[in-house]
């Protein structure tokens, strides 16, 4: 296997002289090291299809799901592919709400510990996924931001980051992404193998405690939008057919770029959970759990108004 890094920054890297649907345990170990180091591995030419990418992500850790097609077509019985999907269905609204910055899983009590990603049908333009390193973006704070949200969490809900990046508020159902829970996470994160800290925040996030939704929204703007301002911390993946990507979710932002949304764009994901003890904030049950649920009300409240005027 050969790990060659992407840039000059110890973020991403290009993998080859492997094959992941037959990955031996040493390989196995050699490209954890590797995801540890650089956060981001792109694999191309792998062609895994969905049994295949959900098996690797399996020696990863414990699946949230596996093998999903993730994309603007259904896969029908045979194997064909629907018509492109409508913007106004919901799993284009899911789509195109993954082009806002984020981490993913944060709206679950365990955020996500990585993610896999691998092109099946991609865009002639448009289409790339694009990943921001949140270690070095804390790393450039100034000692003064470093400080000050030090101390700070924010809550994380879908349902918080679909009503305000598209205006859409699905109906809540416990058995959904659209529960009616927020998590609250510390915006800095340690990550629990590297002990680096990064900015945990992104789309999901909102409704700082201690601070006035104004100033809780202005401070998570900001944070995201100097954190994505360097190019050095920002890679954006030009995705070809058989291209199989991983990355660490304790680490980095990711978002899809837009493209023209009538031609296909069809990718399996697989994203493997984090672990109780570092990506768990709390479960339902739980008596903390419940100034998430208000919290989240309360400003779905303000964004329905906003909505409406
Ligand atoms: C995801 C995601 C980005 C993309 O599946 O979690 O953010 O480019 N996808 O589709
Ligand atoms: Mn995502």
């Amino acid at each position: 296997m050969k790990v060659k890094p992407l840039n000059q920054h110890a973020f991403g890297a290009c993998v080859t002289d492997l094959d992941l649907a037959s990955i031996d345990a040493e390989t196995l170990d050699a490209v954890y090291q590797a995801l540890l180091r650089y956060g981001l591995l792109v694999f191309p030419q792998q062609n895994l299809d969905e049994a295949n990418q959900a098996a690797f992500g399996e020696k990863l850790g414990t699946l949230e799901f596996g093998g999903l097609l993730l994309a603007n077509q259904v896969k029908q019985e045979g194997g064909s592919f629907s018509d492109v999907l409508p913007t106004s269905s919901h799993r284009m609204k899911t789509n195109i709400g993954n082009e806002a910055w984020h981490t993913d899983s944060t709206y679950w009590p365990i955020s996500s510990k990585c993610a896999l990603l691998s092109a099946v049908r991609v865009p002639a333009v448009g289409g790339e996924t694009e990943f921001a390193d949140m270690r070095a973006a804390y790393a450039a704070l100034t000692p003064e931001t470093q400080q000050k949200i030090a101390g700070l969490s924010a809550y994380h809900s879908t349902e918080y980051s679909q009503a305000n990046d598209l205006g859409h508020f699905p109906q809540r159902r416990p058995d959904s992404l659209y529960h009616g829970e927020a998590y609250l996470r510390p915006l800095v994160k340690i990550h629990p193998e590297t002990q680096i800290p990064s900015l945990f925040v992104g789309r999901h996030a909102f409704g700082i405690p201690g601070l006035s939704r104004r100033d809780s929204r202005a401070l998570l703007q900001q944070l995201v939008s100097d954190a994505v301002s360097d190019p050095a911390r920002i890679y954006r993946h030009h995705w070809q057919v058989g291209d199989t990507v991983l990355w660490d979710n304790r680490a980095l932002l990711h978002r899809a770029c837009p493209y023209d949304y009538s031609v296909p764009r069809v990718l399996i994901g697989t994203r493997v959970a984090g672990e109780p003890a570092s990506e768990l904030a709390y479960y339902p049950e739980d008596p903390a759990a419940a100034g998430g649920r208000v919290a989240l009300d309360e400003e779905l409240k303000h964004l329905r108004r906003e909505n409406a005027e």
